[in-house]
Parts: structure tokens; C-alpha cells; sequence
């Protein structure tokens, strides 16, 4: 018996009908673009969250989480709307809203993603939920339409308008691979991400700064991006080249055009980092991942202190290319490193924090791994 069905029974006292699981990511480029029709490259990591799920005979929603030691939040059915239910809990029953159903269920989560970390915990709880819910119901629905759904249930369930590229990475990703995502029209691309082979390593470095991106630094920032495609009286960023857009740059404020001009520009550095990717380019790579940075802390302003000294020395002790990663403000940041630099890289970074009296981070090795599935 799989440990969370035992947990289940003891919990619900019955056996659960389906298990799920699904994973968190980091993202190697493509950040605050996913909300503005741009591409994205994240890849799944090996942590994922697990859910079990039984329908009830009662017209109730009973969610318990193993990292809760089990307690209860029960919500009527008839009940369900958005913002409704305890916090942790709208996150699977926003899911359940967004697919329509309303029939009492038992629910048991296993979060194996650490929360607040930039990893995308949320989406892999999301994405859990979602697969279960269209095993158990047969709803038949595709990746892409299961991402669309996790994204409305965090979008107006839990009220935080993210885009689609962690519910997205979550369930399409396959092992080996990062996922080139076109946020358009959800259309991807598997980039085969094998670099151990090659000496590297993909260091995660956790600030535990830990961010709540339903506080309004997100929101804000996306807010800009909009105002500029009104102001600009374009369809998207993605439909104005680097060039027009900068010479456009006397119709919007100073604090929109820094910010839509991180949109801009991430969404072709996206482009190029595939290409270099597969051209083997690992040291282009790492130039471009860099940059991402430089971008996302002077123009798009959503790193913190944290973050920039993980990066900055990340990159005076070796690594190829380095960036904050996810919605910032805190979370975690990414270095390419050789692995033969790995540990003097960490115990840098661990002094640097030390003195500059942070909170000591954690660090994680990221390999590409696959996204959702069922487990029995
Ligand atoms: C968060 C959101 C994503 C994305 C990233 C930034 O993780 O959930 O949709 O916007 O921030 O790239």
C-alpha cells in the first residue's frame, strides 16, 4: 500500500480512490513573461506534492494535510466560491471550483515541495489535484486545459493572478528535459537539459527569505506591463520588437517602460538562450542567464538583497550564468556551476549570508524530472 493511502485511512477512515503527485520547478529563463503572451524555459524538480482523494456520501470537502499532522478543514459544497475555505485549503478546492465539481470528496495532501521558496509549491499542489480530479470524474481533459483550470483556480479561488508557466511546467514536463513553453497558445518544445555529463550542475540556492506573492508586489508589477500595452495601444509585448519598443519609450512613464522593457527583452533572451542550449553553448548560456538578472533587479525591481548576494557570488566564484528565479521579493536563486566548484560556492555563499547577519540558505541540486502523474 502506497504510505499516503495508509495515511488516508487513518485519517478518513476509508481508502482513497486515486493518488496523485506533481512536481514544483525551477525556471533556467522566461521570468515575469508568462502573463504577457511570452516564452518561458522552466523544468520540473524531483520534489513533488501528493494527493489522495475519495468521493463521500456527504456534501462536504474534508482537506487534510500531512505537513497540518493531519487536521481537518471541512467546507460545505454549497459553500465553494472563490476566497472561501481556509488559506492552505483554497489551493485544492479552487481546483475542484474550476473544474465543476461539487460532490463531498476526502482529500489528503502531502507537500513534498518546500513552501515559499520560489519552487512552485502552490502549482504542484494545484497540479496534484487536477490529475486526480480527471482520473477519478474520467473528465478526459488535456495538459493544457489542466493548467488553464489550476491557473483559474489560483487566479480568482485563491486571488493571485500568476500566469500559466508553473501549472504549465508542472504537469507537461518530461524527464531530462526543460520545456520551452509559448504562453500564447501553451504550444512546447522538449530542450533537453543533460548537463552533468558535461562537469555542470544546476545549484538552488534558498534564500528562506519566504516570500506570500498574494501580498501586491507581484500584482503591481504586472499591473505596469498592462498599463504599457494600453499606453503603447498594442495587442502584447510579444507583438513589439526590442527596437520600436524603445523608441516608443517617450509615450509611457519612466516606471512602466523599465518594467515592460524587462518584457521585452526577457521574452528574446529566451529565445536565444534555446538557441545557444542547443548549440551546446553553455557559456553563452550562462551570459544570458545573467543578465535575466541584472533585468529582473534594476529594471523590473522584484529582487531583494538576499537574492543579489546568492547571485553575485555565484558568479565571483565560478558559476557560468546565475539569476534569481520565480516571482522574487525572496524565494530562490539559480547558478550554473561546474560541480567541481560546488562546494566553495556553497560555503561562500553560506559565509556571505553569515556576515551580512541572513538568514543561513539551503541549497538543492536541480535535475529535469517529470511532471504529473497518477500513482494508483
Ligand atoms: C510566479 C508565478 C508565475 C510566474 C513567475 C515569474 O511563480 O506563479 O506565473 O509569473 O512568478 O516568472
Amino acid at each position: 500500500m502506497h504510505p499516503l493511502a495508509s495515511k488516508f485511512q487513518e485519517v478518513f477512515g476509508t481508502p482513497p480512490d486515486v493518488i496523485a503527485s506533481a512536481p514544483g520547478r525551477v525556471n533556467l529563463i522566461g521570468e515575469h513573461v508568462d502573463f504577457l503572451d511570452g516564452f518561458v524555459l522552466p523544468f520540473a524538480i524531483s520534489d513533488a506534492t501528493t494527493v489522495a482523494i475519495a468521493k463521500n456520501s456527504s456534501n462536504k470537502i474534508r482537506c487534510a494535510s500531512i505537513q497540518k499532522k493531519g487536521a481537518v478543514s471541512t467546507i460545505d459544497c454549497a459553500n465553494i466560491a472563490p476566497k472561501s475555505g481556509e488559506a492552505w485549503a483554497r489551493y485544492p478546492i479552487g481546483v475542484l471550483w474550476s473544474l465543476g465539481i461539487d460532490t463531498g470528496l476526502d482529500i489528503l495532501v502531502d507537500g513534498q515541495v518546500p513552501l515559499g521558496a520560489g519552487l512552485s509549491s502552490s502549482a504542484a499542489l494545484e497540479c496534484a489535484v487536477a490529475t486526480a480530479i480527471n482520473e477519478l470524474f474520467n473528465l478526459g481533459l488535456t495538459l493544457p486545459e489542466l493548467a488553464r483550470a489550476a491557473q483559474r483556480a489560483e487566479n480568482i479561488y485563491v486571488g493571485m493572478p500568476c500566469g500559466i508557466m508553473d501549472q504549465s511546467v508542472s504537469l507537461m514536463a518530461t524527464e531530462g528535459n526543460a520545456l520551452l513553453l509559448d504562453t500564447r497558445d501553451l504550444s512546447i518544445e522538449q530542450i533537453p537539459f543533460n548537463i552533468a555529463p558535461l562537469g555542470l550542475e544546476l545549484l538552488v540556492i534558498d534564500t528562506q527569505v519566504h516570500h506570500a506573492l498574494v501580498d501586491g508586489g507581484y500584482a503591481e508589477r504586472r499591473a505596469s506591463c498592462e498599463k504599457a500595452i494600453a499606453d503603447l495601444d498594442i495587442t502584447s509585448l510579444r507583438d513589439i520588437s526590442i527596437s520600436e519598443f524603445v523608441a516608443r519609450k517617450p509615450e509611457l512613464d519612466e516606471k512602466t517602460y523599465l518594467r515592460a522593457f524587462h518584457g521585452v527583452t526577457e521574452m528574446q533572451r529566451v529565445l536565444d538562450a534555446v538557441t545557444l542550449l542547443k548549440a551546446g553553448d553553455f557559456v553563452g548560456f550562462g551570459e544570458i542567464v545573467t543578465a535575466a538578472h541584472i533585468s529582473l533587479r534594476d529594471y523590473y525591481t522584484v529582487s531583494c538583497p538576499e537574492l543579489n548576494l546568492a547571485v553575485d557570488t555565484a558568479l565571483k566564484f565560478g558559476a557560468l550564468g546565475s539569476r534569481m528565479i520565480g516571482g522574487g521579493f525572496g524565494g530562490s536563486a539559480i547558478a550554473l556551476i561546474k560541480a567541481k566548484d560546488s562546494d566553495l560556492i556553497k560555503n561562500e555563499i553560506k559565509s556571505g549570508f553569515m556576515k551580512a547577519r541572513f538568514k543561513s540558505p539551503r541549497f538543492f541540486s536541480a535535475l529535469p524530472s517529470a511532471g504529473a502523474r497518477i500513482i494508483n
